[in-house]
């Protein structure tokens, strides 16, 4: 072969191997390294897209439950190559004060951004030092600079002394559904608020959706115009659905919502529900999970649903596989969403890429 051939082929396999090189692959349950080779620890998490990047909060875990150092934060332009940002969120030492002391718990992590006030928001299930999970609050901190630091500013128990807008009138003294009950208990102090996820509309308004009534019932929040207060519009929906972990997504002008049952760091089967508006009626439609261990989630439980910047109807679905006895081992699971039939569907896959 002459020469020049010879360069011709090398160009195209160079060519070839950087094309190949920048193809983005995500392998479930494997572990996960960052830039510097370190395992990335940001569990329950969330991701959001700014500025041509996005960016990855999550849970900084070690063995057990309990928060020693907050919320972390990565970077990616790939969303497959992670460079730490360090902690996003501090947990406050030597306050004995502090709600976010080391030994509270902080999970589920959501950071929006709010183009009024040009401020980073994040909100979390926070658990107090020493109270297992029985305070059932939700934390919200805010920062200029979107991998923070974030500054806390407070824990709610929401919408204390305001009822939701989907309970009638002649239900607010007795009857109604049996988990009724927790929503007049809680009403004075404010609604339990554990697992929970972050959704803003088109129209920029978000909601603050989380476990509330002992698990029963997940709680939808309409947050105010900064994004870190709520307003007093909110419903109750799925009462005795008993679902945890919600997970959104909106396609067609409907919002599709993923969450599992509640079995603790056990995993269970995800359930899909549907509805045409946030504080409309939902309903469910099953199990999304496609093939094998569908009925466990692929042993994993749901935390997110990332839409890919600039691909149409592409979504990650974002999940956790929790190892119970030393929690900073769980795994990501990432799979792609397909769509069935108008309906979001997930399928196991060892190896993808977008
Ligand atoms: C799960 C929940 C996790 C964590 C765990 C504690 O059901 O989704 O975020 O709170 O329970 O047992």
């Amino acid at each position: 072969m002459c020469w020049k051939w010879l360069l011709v082929a090398g160009g195209l396999l160079a060519a070839f191997s950087s094309v190949a090189a920048e193809k983005v692959e995500f392998k479930p349950g494997e572990v996960w390294k960052d830039t510097d080779g370190e395992v990335i620890n940001a569990h329950g998490g969330g991701v959001l897209f700014h500025d041509g990047r996005y960016y990855w909060f999550g849970e900084v875990k070690d063995r057990g439950a309990t928060s020693r150092s907050g919320i972390s934060c990565y970077s990616s332009a790939n969303l497959s190559d992670w460079k730490n940002e360090g902690i996003a969120l501090s947990v406050v030492l030597a306050d004995s004060e502090s709600e976010i002391q080391p030994g509270c718990i902080m999970e589920r992590p959501k950071v929006i951004y709010n183009r009024r006030t040009g401020k980073f928001v994040m909100w979390f299930h926070l658990e107090l030092k020493d109270r297992g999970y029985e305070a059932a609050r939700t934390g919200v901190a805010v920062s200029d600079s979107v991998t923070g630091p974030f500054k806390y500013l407070r824990s709610y128990r929401p919408n204390a002394g305001v009822w939701p807008m989907n309970v009638a009138e002649k239900y607010k003294e007795s009857g109604g559904d049996e988990y009724m009950k927790f929503l007049r208990r809680d009403l004075e102090g404010g609604q339990m608020s554990r697992d929970m996820t972050l959704f803003v509309d088109d129209d920029g308004t978000a909601y603050h959706i989380h476990a509330a009534e002992e698990n029963y019932t997940l709680n939808i929040s309409e947050l105010s115009d900064d994004y870190t207060s709520f307003t007093d519009r909110w419903v109750r929906i799925l009462p005795g659905g008993h679902n945890e972990a919600p997970a959104i997504l909106k396609q067609n002008g409907k919002y599709f919502m993923i969450t599992s049952g509640c079995t603790g760091w056990a995993p269970n089967e995800a359930r899909l529900h549907v509805t045409g508006s946030l504080f409309g009626k939902w309903k469910y439609r099953g199990n999304p999970c496609i093939g094998k261990d569908a009925e466990l989630t692929f042993h994993s439980q749901s935390t997110y649903i990332l839409p890919v910047e600039g691909k149409r109807d592409t979504f990650i679905f974002m999940a956790d596989r929790w190892k119970p006895h030393n929690l900073s081992d769980s795994r990501y699971i990432w799979l792609p969403v397909t769509f069935r039939s108008g309906a979001p569907s997930l399928r196991w896959e060892d190896a993808w890429s977008l």
